[in-house]
């Protein structure tokens, strides 16, 4: 990736080399590539764990009843899928639906990287703890950064639950109702962070 990286001047291209990626073993198990899918120019875009079983069938992220979930929540907000962008930290999926480990999620983290860069997006959603550690390279769980809005390289990173969790958590679901109303007052009053994250103590 590193080497052609300069080359990547599209969202094209990246999907494209993405799909013959060959960077760790998840390449052999995968039946495709999930890259994204979504607003090319989106504002807001969303970034969750891995491709479960029916996003590696279809290759496209949150296909099944997560992802269902997270339509239902965007149409809560008055927007639509199509409204904006929604990507994986990693982009092939983990066996039996395992947590990433580090080492995947170390080689996949530039394809992610330069998505973002690519779309540009003002606020990036991150669902669950792999994406909200990734992307404020805090190692914090998720349950105490939701809520709150992080500056961070540009965009504004917002924490949420994952949706699949709250689907096993009826709890979780209250509280990632909480983060989509949440995530549409910060729309709505212009996107201010609350906080910056090289400010944040969260220990
Ligand atoms: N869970 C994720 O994190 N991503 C998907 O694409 C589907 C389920």
């Amino acid at each position: 990736m590193r080497e052609e990286e300069e080359r990547v001047n599209t969202l094209e291209d990246l999907g494209e080399q993405a799909k013959g990626c060959t960077l760790c073993p998840l390449s052999q198990s995968r039946t495709q590539v999930v890259f994204g899918a979504g607003n090319h120019r989106a504002r807001i875009m969303f970034v969750g764990e891995a491709p479960g079983y029916h996003e590696d069938l279809k290759g496209e992220p949150f296909v099944g009843s997560a992802g269902r979930l997270l339509s239902e929540l965007l149409e809560n907000i008055g927007m639509k899928r199509t409204d904006v962008y929604i990507a994986n930290v990693i982009k092939c999926r983990p066996p039996g639906n395992r947590n990433p480990l580090p080492e995947e999620i170390e080689s996949c983290k530039p394809y992610l990287l330069k998505q973002i860069e690519l779309i540009k997006p003002k606020i990036v959603c991150t669902l669950g703890n792999f994406s909200t550690q990734l992307l404020l390279k805090k190692k914090v769980g998720v349950s105490k950064l939701r809520g709150q809005s992080f500056q961070v390289d540009g965009y504004v990173v917002v924490p949420m639950y994952h949706p699949a969790a709250a689907l096993h958590q009826g709890g979780l679901l209250v509280s990632l109702k909480e983060d989509f109303s949440y995530l549409k007052t910060l729309l709505e009053a212009g996107i201010e962070p609350t906080r910056v994250s090289e400010q944040m103590t969260l220990f």
